[in-house]
């Protein structure tokens, strides 16, 4: 008779007995999310691709470590609601890949920060985050005020097709014309600006 006992007594069988439940518990609360909609579909008619400017952006984003101090996913709590806006919804990042939800919070989260502060705050603030906001320990990216070069924006396209982003062929011949004589400044604020703006803030 298998008794609790047994288990106990016999590390092998306890070892299996509990890589057997936490797969099993495991894949019934993780399986079902790749086919329910309100995780695979967006959320609403306002969440599309990233125009090219701001998928360049975002690169430049991930490039310079921002997801280090900031998140990107407002959790269901009303400290988090009433500071940030609406809690973040998994249909949100329907096209983000990978996507920067993180952890960690030296900085505030960004999930909503579009459309917070006006493009010109934006610039100063990266330049040098003292400008604006005194105390900040904020890093400055003063670098950034250079002409964007990006030789690849529509192999990147290319590539997020392969994954499900839904880009036409027009916008994919058109990607050099849309990014043409900007700044990487101005590609990151496009990508800043356009956070979490599909959902409005509950603010
Ligand atoms: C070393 C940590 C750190 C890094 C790296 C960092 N930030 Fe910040 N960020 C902060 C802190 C702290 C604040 C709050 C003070 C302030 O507004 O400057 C902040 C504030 C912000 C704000 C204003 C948010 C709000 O709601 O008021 C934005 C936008 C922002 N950061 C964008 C960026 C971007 C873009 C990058 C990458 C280029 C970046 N940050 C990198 C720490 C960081």
């Amino acid at each position: 008779m298998l008794s609790h006992e047994k288990i106990e007594k016999n590390v092998g069988l306890m070892i299996v007995l509990t890589v057997l439940t936490v797969s099993v518990g495991g894949l019934v609360e993780i399986v079902p999310l790749f086919f329910q909609k309100s995780t695979t579909t967006p959320a609403n008619e306002l969440v599309k691709p990233y125009d090219p400017l701001r998928l360049v952006g975002r690169d430049i984003y991930i490039r310079e470590g921002c997801y280090n101090c900031h998140s990107q996913m407002i959790r269901p709590f009303r400290a988090e609601t009433e500071r940030y806006g609406h809690y973040s919804v998994a249909g949100e990042f329907v096209y983000d890949h990978p996507f920067q939800w993180g952890s960690k919070r030296t900085g505030p989260d960004l999930a909503r920060v579009g459309g917070r502060y006006s493009d010109l705050w934006h610039r100063e603030h990266l330049l040098n985050p003292r400008n604006v906001v005194p105390e900040s320990n904020m890093p400055a990216y003063f670098w950034l005020d250079r002409p964007l070069n990006e030789p690849h924006v529509q192999d990147k396209m290319r590539a997020l097709r392969k994954v499900g982003v839904p880009y036409t062929d027009a916008e994919i011949a058109g990607a050099f014309d849309a990014i043409k004589d900007k700044t990487e400044l101005e590609a990151l604020i496009a990508y800043l600006q356009g956070l979490g703006t599909a959902i409005k803030q509950a603010r």
